[in-house]
């Protein structure tokens, strides 16, 4: 009898001779070990974990029978062994956040608009920016100590990346050595490739039969992140240096005039970098870059402002993800015309029915596209969210539609062509129950979106709050992907997110185990366990996002942890908070970022949970970190509660609120008990009044300026003259604020 390894007959092992087993031996090492690179460290695994086990086995069985032969580096020395990621993984000292997009001049305009409108200044104030290509590649941190470059780190998730130091250190235009820095300076930047070295690469790939790459910068990613710094060293990578992360003592006080000192360090900067003060010079500069797009040789999509005084990028601060200093306006997307073959229904992880366009594919841009977003009914019938029509007609399955994507942004429907409509189409009809589980779907008066009223029945739902819950800015479990999720949905092991934490019990031993299924082998199924098991430690934030409640973001996710600290806290008050009057609900609404309608979409969603024991089932399976102050964790104002009241006279109150958030505040809109400070400015009315009852501290707009100076917060109170005594608070106008 024989059996077949990698599809082929084989002799069983016992009828071999020695001299078949060696020449078979030799044959599977070898296989075996090109598997191992192409798997761990080409990112590009060439054939099935299933095979890749029974080339092993079959190799143990040979070893067994023969032990004479068995090499002493054998690699079934090693099953699962492997690291699951190869990289050692780092904190970066400042976080590495994203760019909000302008798509048109008038996003440039209203981004100058709420920088002055923050600064508190008029349209008449110049404000210096500067502007410059937007490299499509890859972000990277650099950390140079005493002038040295001693680290390299990926953005990863934005908080920690992967050390990538050695594949840096091949690229040839990145000087090691930066004269005269401060002790510590993290230098920020993109990794891209040349077209003209990418059109290289696949060439030597197709040769050599390894996968292509999809464009120059998928290209530059994979051979960065390659084990061995020999292949990153054969791609031919360029760094482009665009900005700081964390600096000790000083540099510059400008972004440009800290890209001249890099260049005169030898970094390549763009010498597309302008200084421009006003938003028309911006404007001219984007144009300038725009027809010299062709000619650069590597690709580019879009133009960053940035304001070029680090002291007002500082004081702008960020929101959740993004700096409020700068941003970057995108080059309009390619279009494509194709036919609407069809129109699905998704339903969302908070029951939200989204259309979405099934297109005859189509390349746009180098990609192509088979569907596209059609937002909610309204959009499809050719109405905007103010009842207008945003096009000259509706949609319609069979119609021709212009297609167009920007940068990563799911591709849309620009325009529809009427003169090819057939004269038999019919307006679209949307659905009025949830196509998965035939709930009603309803869509409140002034709601553009009808979502399903399944709730917890509806399995559509439940398995999108589990990919949510899985993904990159929630808890990111890798390796547990989404049609997996949706097999083991189906499968009844995964109900809710707490499941994933049964998986291995469930799926680790036993005749069900994960490692003999189709697709999945040892090493994959292990990698998965691992990956959930580390995934149990999760800071609360996180956890609050990952739950996926519908108003819940990364930004409202992050003040709740912050202002709770604890989940026992946070999970306590928002219980409370169910019945919508009290102390809880009032701590809850009155929170900066929050309100009624979050804390609403809070207590409905904690209802359901309760109704399944999700949370406490959820809870018992984590190590969950308690809030932890980034940002000054010594400063006067970590962890308090702070309310501004009355007009300030030196900064605008949401600068003030920023300021104070950095600071480690949390920003409340009411005084009650548990109110530390209120800083009232001019004119301030009922607040201060009560905080002075209750005896919370309240300090004035200069007291409030020493604060930020660095100053004690005890030593700026004794200073203030703002009323700290019931008394004097008489004598303060009552204007509500
Ligand atoms: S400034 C908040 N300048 O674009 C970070 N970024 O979408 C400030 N990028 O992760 C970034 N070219 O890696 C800046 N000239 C440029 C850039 C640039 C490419 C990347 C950057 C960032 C991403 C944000």
């Amino acid at each position: 009898m024989s059996e077949k390894v990698n599809g082929v007959d084989k002799k069983p092992v016992e009828e071999l001779t020695k001299e078949e087993a060696g020449s078979e031996l030799a044959k599977l090492y070898s296989r075996i070990g090109e598997a191992d690179i192409e798997y761990h460290q080409e990112d590009a695994p060439q054939i099935s974990d299933e095979k890749y086990d029974r080339l092993k086995s079959r190799a143990k069985a040979i070893e067994d029978k023969f032990p004479e032969l068995k090499s002493p580096d054998s690699q079934t020395d090693k099953v699962g062994a492997p690291p699951a990621q190869g990289f050692e993984k780092s904190t970066h000292l400042q976080p590495m956040l994203s760019l909000d997009n302008a798509f048109d001049d008038d996003d440039v305009r209203e981004f100058d608009g709420r920088i002055r409108r923050f600064l508190g200044l008029t349209g008449s104030e110049d404000i210096h920016y500067t502007a410059e290509p937007k490299i499509d590649g890859l972000s990277i941190s650099l950390t140079y100590r005493e002038g040295q470059l001693v680290k390299a780190t990926t953005r990863g998730d934005g908080t920690t990346g992967e050390v990538v130091t050695e594949n840096v250190l091949t690229i040839e235009d990145l000087p090691l050595s930066i004269p005269d820095a401060p002790e510590l300076l993290e230098l920020r930047g993109e990794i891209y490739m040349l077209h003209s070295d990418f059109k290289e690469l696949n060439e030597r790939q197709k040769k050599a039969e390894k996968k292509l790459y999809a464009n120059p910068r998928n290209a530059a990613a994979g051979s960065l992140r390659q084990i061995d710094s020999n292949i990153t060293k054969t791609r031919r990578l360029h760094f482009f240096a665009h900005g700081l992360g964390a600096v000790s003592g000083s540099f510059e006080k400008t972004n440009y005039l800290a890209m001249q000192r890099l260049i005169d360090a030898g970094f390549k900067i763009s010498d597309q970098i302008a200084r421009c003060s006003s938003v028309d010079q911006l404007l001219a500069h984007y144009r300038l870059i725009e027809q010299n797009r062709a000619e650069l040789g590597f690709d580019i999509d879009g133009v960053v402002y940035k304001i070029d005084d680090f002291d007002l990028q500082e004081r702008l601060g960020m929101s959740s993800t993004a700096p409020r200093w700068a941003i970057a306006h995108k080059f309009p997307a390619e279009t494509a015309w194709t036919r609407l073959e069809g129109i699905d229904i998704q339903v969302g992880r908070t029951g939200a029915l989204s259309p979405v366009a099934r297109l005859k594919p189509v390349t746009v841009g180098g990609v192509v596209v088979s569907n596209a977003t059609l937002h909610n009914e309204d959009y499809i019938a050719g109405r905007g969210a103010d009842g207008e029509p945003i096009r000259k007609s509706d949609l319609r399955v069979g119609d021709w539609v212009k297609v167009y994507r920007a940068g990563d942004v799911i591709p849309k429907i620009a325009d529809v062509d009427l003169q090819k409509r057939s004269s038999d189409s019919v307006p679209y009809e949307f659905p009025d129950r949830c196509p998965i589980c035939d709930s009603e779907a309803v869509r409140p008066e002034g709601d553009a979106v009808r979502r399903c009223t399944g709730d917890l029945t509806c399995s559509a739902q439940a398995i999108e709050r589990i990919k949510h819950f899985v993904s990159r800015t929630a808890l990111n479990i890798e390796g547990l992907g989404n049609q997996t999720i949706e097999q083991f949905a189906k499968e009844g092991l995964l109900n809710d997110a707490a499941d994933i934490f049964l998986l291995e019990e469930k799926l680790g031993t036993g005749e069900d185990r994960l490692a003999e299924r189709d697709r999945w082998g040892e090493l994959s199924a292990n990698n998965l366990f691992t990956e959930i098991r580390a995934k149990r430690n999760v800071p609360l934030g996180r956890l609050i996002f990952a739950l996926g409640i519908r108003h819940v973001g990364a930004g409202v996710s992050d003040r709740l942890a912050r202002h709770f600290g604890t989940w026992d806290k946070f999970t306590r008050v928002v219980n409370e908070a169910c019945v919508m009057s009290g102390e809880a609900w009032d701590d809850l609404v009155s929170l900066e970022g929050v309100g009624k309608v979050i804390a609403e979409s809070l207590v409905a969603a904690f209802d359901k949970f309760e109704s399944i024991g999700f949370l406490e089932r959820l809870g018992g399976h984590l190590e969950i970190e308690d809030f932890v102050e980034t940002a000054q964790a010594s400063s006067a104002l970590s962890g308090k509660i702070v309310v501004f009241t009355g007009t300030l006279q030196n900064m605008t109150r949401a600068e003030a609120k920023s300021r104070a958030e950095q600071l480690g505040a949390r920003i409340s809109g009411s005084v009650s008990k548990n109110t530390d400070l209120v800083v009232a400015g001019e004119s301030a009315g009922s607040k201060a009044k009560k905080a002075a009852e209750l005896g919370v501290q309240v300090i004035d707009e200069k007291s409030w300026q020493r604060l930020l100076a660095g100053k004690d917060l005890n030593r700026v109170a004794e200073e203030s003259s703002a009323v700290d005594q019931p008394e004097e608070s008489k004598d303060l106008p009552l204007l509500a604020d």
